[in-house]
């Protein structure tokens, strides 16, 4: 099955699926066993129904974010009384939900975002699934939603994909974005742990915020009234909630004149993600030494996949120092006073890499000279993941 895939990898043997290093993925959630034998649907039991006629393809060129969808998706719904049912992949249709539903009520929900490639080969690519199918569990873990076979699932998504596969563009700065969603939906309006639940996901055609090369810019609201975040709650899972709660702050950086909020957390003020994205600062530290430096999954920070390519080939490099910590707005007050910052960059699967250029923190915009330096390095990531992602294996550079 599914013999136009490979997993795309970074510092580790592309065949493997398995990552040069999974730092902050590894840990298995209490009770969240995913591996062979937990109660899960299995795709060997995947009934598929075909659309008749399939929708007309977007203009590539036209293409935008999370608005056009592909024919087919992926449906397994579960219940405590009988497990999980058989997946299925259906047309593309909407949902049935009881008004009463958990997730309309209580955001019983957590979702993914990870993207098909397609390579200069033609084959398909996805990038570092297994990360995605892990961080999932996790999420799922966090919202009393059941356990499930991870490799069981990516191998149905993998299935779905391959059925709409000519939905995946072409081009290097287009992808297939896959949302899996997971929601409860017993219809109780009850606080507890949803006894019904529908796992499902949707693939939508979309175009890379930011095309190779050139790299567009964002600036930052940094205000700490509000957080996204705090110790013992949920923002290192991808659940809805947490999301949707962002958007008020959202358009209050946007009211200021600023694209994205840098999320702030305790009084002194350390920097947390940017908007949805984890921050990286590249810069010449206090020690005098160059360095590459993000904040720690101290369970405030979503532990994003393209955070950790960056680690991963940070480390892979050996050019300057890595380091994952705690980093304070004053810190960077300082190094911009004494003109040791480089660069400034979010990191994310919608962008990949997305430069920093101005911070309006306290009244007073912070110019960040990440263009004026390139940014080489924002940039020669941004040249790698893309390599990687769309590549054939064989003749991908060292
Ligand atoms: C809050 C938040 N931080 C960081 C990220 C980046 O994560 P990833 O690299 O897995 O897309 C995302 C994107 O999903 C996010 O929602």
């Amino acid at each position: 099955m599914c013999n136009t895939f490979i997993m795309a990898n970074v510092g580790a043997s592309p065949h493997t699926g398995h990552c040069h290093s999974d730092k902050g993925f590894k840990h298995e959630t209490a009770g969240g066993c995913s591996g062979p034998g937990v109660d899960s649907f299995k795709v060997a039991d995947l009934e598929i129904e075909l659309v008749k006629a399939g929708a007309e393809k977007p203009d590539e060129n036209t293409l935008g974010f999370g608005t056009v969808f592909t024919d087919h998706m992926l449906m397994i719904n579960w219940s405590e009384r009988g497990g999980w049912e058989k997946p299925h992949i259906r047309p593309l249709q909407n949902l049935s939900l009881h008004p009463a539903a958990s997730a309309l009520h209580y955001s019983v929900e957590l979702f993914e975002g990870l993207k098909a490639y397609r390579g200069v080969d033609d084959k398909i690519r996805l990038f570092r699934p297994m990360l995605n199918m892990e961080r999932m569990l996790r999420s799922a873990h966090r919202t009393c939603l059941p356990s499930f076979d991870k490799e069981e699932l990516l191998k149905c998504i993998m299935k779905l994909v391959e059925i709409d596969k000519d939905w995946v563009p072409n081009s290097t700065t287009t992808s297939l974005y896959i949302r899996p969603t997971f929601i409860g939906t017993e219809s109780s309006l009850g606080v507890k742990k949803s006894t019904k639940a529908l796992l499902y996901v949707i693939l939508s055609p979309a175009a890379c915020y930011f095309a190779e090369g050139n790299l567009s810019a964002v600036s930052l609201w940094a205000d700490p009234k509000y957080v996204r975040a705090w110790h013992g709650g949920t923002g290192d899972c991808k659940m809805g909630g947490n999301y949707g709660a962002s958007i008020y702050a959202q358009y209050e950086a946007i009211n200021a004149g600023c694209q994205q909020v840098l999320w702030l957390y305790g009084d002194d003020h350390k920097i947390t993600e940017a908007g949805t994205m984890n921050l990286f600062v590249y810069w010449i530290n206090e020690n005098g030494e160059e360095e590459l430096v993000t904040p720690p999954l101290d369970g405030i920070i979503l532990p994003g996949v393209t955070r950790q390519c960056l680690l991963d080939l940070g480390h892979k490099w050996n050019e300057f120092r890595v380091q994952e910590r705690t980093i304070t707005m004053n810190e960077v007050l300082r190094a911009l006073k004494e003109n040791r910052v480089k660069e400034i960059f979010g990191s994310g699967t919608a962008c990949s890499v997305c430069p920093v250029t101005r911070i309006l923190y306290k009244g007073e915009n912070l110019i960040i000279p990440t263009k004026e330096n390139g940014p080489e390095l924002a940039k020669r990531f941004l040249k790698h993941l893309t390599e990687i992602q769309v590549t054939p294996w064989d003749v991908l550079p060292t």
